[in-house]
C-alpha cells in the first residue's frame, strides 16, 4: 500500500499544504473575535506562549507519527500499538463531523463574496441580511454545493498536482491580500485606539478563561487532534527536516491569525468606537459587524470583495485538508481508488451538510442540549473529541510507545534540541491542561458554570 502512496514533492510543498490546512476560518474569523472578547493583548500573549509550547509538542508528535508509519490515523495508531488503534478511529470521526458544517460556512463565504463583488454592499450591511440568508432553504445549499464541488475537484486530482499546487498559489495570495487590507484598515481615522487595545496586554483581563479559550483556539487553528497532521506527515519525505517544518507551519498560522486580528479589531473600533458590545459580537463578527465596517469605507465593494475572496481561499485550503483526510481514511480502509473514495465521501458531506444548512431554516426545531445542529457538531468535535484524542495521543506516545520513537523520527535529519522540554510537555503538562479544557467545556455546555 505504501509504495503507491502519493507524496509531497518536498519540504516547501508539505509546509504550504499543512499551513493551508491550518490557516482557515479559525484564523480569520474565530481568532479576531476571541482576541476582541478576551481582552486583546493579553489573549494574544497567552496564545503565543501556548503555541510555542503546547502547539509545537502536539503538532510535532502528529506529523512524526504520520511520517514514521506512512499511514493515516487509523493504521498509524494500530501500527504503533495495537491497543491504541481505537484512538485512530476516534481521531477519524472528527474530520467527518467537521467537514459538513465547515463546508456550509464555506458556502456562506461564497455568498458574501458574490454580494460584495456585485456591489450590493448596503444590502449585506443591513441588520437582518445574514439571518435572512442562512434561514432560507435553497440558496445556502446551492452555495454550499458550489463550495463542495470546488473542494472535491482538488482532492480528486491528488496530493501533488491538486493539494500542493492549490496551496502554493493560494497561500502567498492570501498573505498579499491580508497585508493589503490590513494597511488600508489601519490608516482609517480612529484605528489607532483599536491597535492599542489589540496589542497592549492588560493584565487585569487575565483569567483562567483566557487560557482555556486560547487553548481551544490553538487546537482548532492548527488542525490538531483529528488525524489531519498525521495524514499530511505520512506524505512527507523522509529527508525533510521535521522540526523546522513544524515551526514554520506554526509561525505561519499564528502570523495570519495575528494579521487577521490586526485587520478586524481596529476596523471594529473605527466603526463602533470600541464599544464592548461590538467587540463581543463573536461568531457574527465576520458576517454582520464586518460588512457594516466595510460599508463605511470608500471602495467598499472592492475591499469587502477582496476580504471575502481571501476568506474563501483560506477556507478552501482547510476544506481540502478535511476532505483529503476523510478520503485517505476511506482509501486505506477499503482499498478503494482515490476517485471512488472522493465521490462517496462527498456524497456523505452533501447529505449531512444539507441537513446542517436546513437546521437554520426549516429544521430549526432540532436542538440538542440547547444548541442548533451546526453548534452541536462544532461542540462535539472541538470541545469533546479533540481534547480526548489529544490526551490519548500524549498518553500513547508518552507512556506506551515511548517518546524515543518521535526522537528518532525527528533526528533523521538534525539533532532534536528541545528533547527534554518536549518530553515533559508530552507526558505531563499537555495531558493535564487538556483534561482541564475538557472538563471546562463540558461544564459550560451543561450550564454548570457561567462564563
Ligand atoms: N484549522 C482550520 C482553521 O483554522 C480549521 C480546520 C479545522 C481545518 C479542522 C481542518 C480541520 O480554520
Amino acid at each position: 500500500m505504501n509504495s503507491k502512496r502519493d507524496s509531497f514533492s518536498g519540504k516547501i510543498g508539505f509546509v504550504f499544504a499543512a499551513a493551508g490546512s491550518a490557516v482557515g476560518l479559525g484564523n480569520l474569523w474565530r481568532f479576531p473575535y476571541l482576541a476582541a472578547k478576551y481582552g486583546g493583548g493579553i489573549f494574544i500573549l497567552v496564545y503565543l506562549l501556548l503555541a510555542v509550547t503546547f502547539g509545537f509538542t502536539l503538532m510535532l508528535t502528529e506529523v512524526a507519527i504520520g511520517r514514521k508509519t506512512g499511514l493515516s490515523a487509523v493504521g498509524a495508531f494500530r501500527k504503533l500499538d495495537r491497543r491504541f488503534g481505537f484512538v485512530g478511529y476516534l481521531a477519524c470521526i472528527v474530520p467527518f463531523i467537521i467537514s459538513p458544517y465547515y463546508f456550509v460556512i464555506g458556502g456562506w463565504v461564497i455568498k458574501y463574496m458574490i454580494v460584495f463583488l456585485t456591489g450590493n454592499v448596503s444590502a449585506a450591511a443591513s441588520d437582518d441580511y445574514f439571518t435572512g440568508f442562512i434561514t432560507q432553504p435553497v440558496e445556502p445549499i446551492v452555495c454550499f454545493l458550489f463550495f463542495a464541488v470546488l473542494t472535491a475537484a482538488v482532492v480528486m486530482i491528488g496530493v501533488q498536482k491538486g493539494i500542493e499546487k492549490a496551496s502554493l498559489v493560494l497561500m502567498p495570495l492570501l498573505v498579499v491580500l491580508i497585508i493589503g487590507i490590513c494597511c488600508f484598515c489601519l490608516t482609517r481615522p480612529g484605528a489607532l485606539a483599536g491597535v492599542k487595545y489589540y496589542l497592549l496586554p492588560d493584565f487585569s483581563h487575565f483569567s483562567a478563561t483566557t487560557v482555556l479559550a486560547a487553548m481551544g483556539q490553538l487546537f482548532y487553528s492548527m488542525s490538531l487532534a483529528m488525524g489531519i497532521m498525521i495524514t499530511y506527515g505520512s506524505y512527507m519525505k523522509k529527508d525533510d527536516d521535521l522540526r523546522s517544518s513544524v515551526r514554520q507551519i506554526e509561525v505561519f498560522d499564528t502570523l495570519i491569525a495575528f494579521l487577521a486580528g490586526l485587520m478586524i479589531v481596529p476596523s471594529v473600533f473605527v466603526f463602533s468606537g470600541g464599544s464592548q458590545e461590538a467587540l463581543s459580537k463573536g461568531p457574527s463578527l465576520m458576517f454582520i459587524t464586518l460588512p457594516k465596517v466595510f460599508e463605511g469605507m470608500k471602495f467598499s465593494s472592492l475591499i469587502g470583495g477582496a476580504f471575502f475572496i481571501l476568506v474563501l481561499f483560506a477556507a478552501l485550503t482547510s476544506a481540502i485538508s478535511l476532505l483529503e483526510t476523510n478520503v485517505s481514511i476511506v482509501c486505506d480502509k477499503f482499498s478503494w481508488g482515490r476517485k471512488k473514495a472522493t465521490v462517496i465521501v462527498s456524497i456523505y458531506v452533501l447529505i449531512v451538510g444539507s441537513i446542517v444548512s436546513l437546521g437554520f431554516g426549516p429544521l430549526d426545531f432540532i436542538q440538542i442540549i440547547g444548541m442548533g445542529l451546526l453548534d452541536f457538531l462544532d461542540f462535539i468535535s472541538n470541545s469533546i473529541l479533540m481534547p480526548i484524542v489529544a490526551i490519548l495521543t500524549c498518553v500513547c506516545i508518552g507512556f506506551f510507545v515511548k517518546p524515543q520513537v518521535i526522537y528518532e523520527e525527528v533526528e533523521r535529519t538534525r539533532p532534536f534540541k528541545e528533547k527534554k522540554f518536549y518530553t515533559v510537555m508530552l507526558k505531563w503538562i499537555a495531558p493535564v491542561l487538556l483534561a482541564l479544557i475538557l472538563i471546562f467545556a463540558v461544564s459550560e455546555a451543561m450550564g454548570w458554570v457561567r462564563v
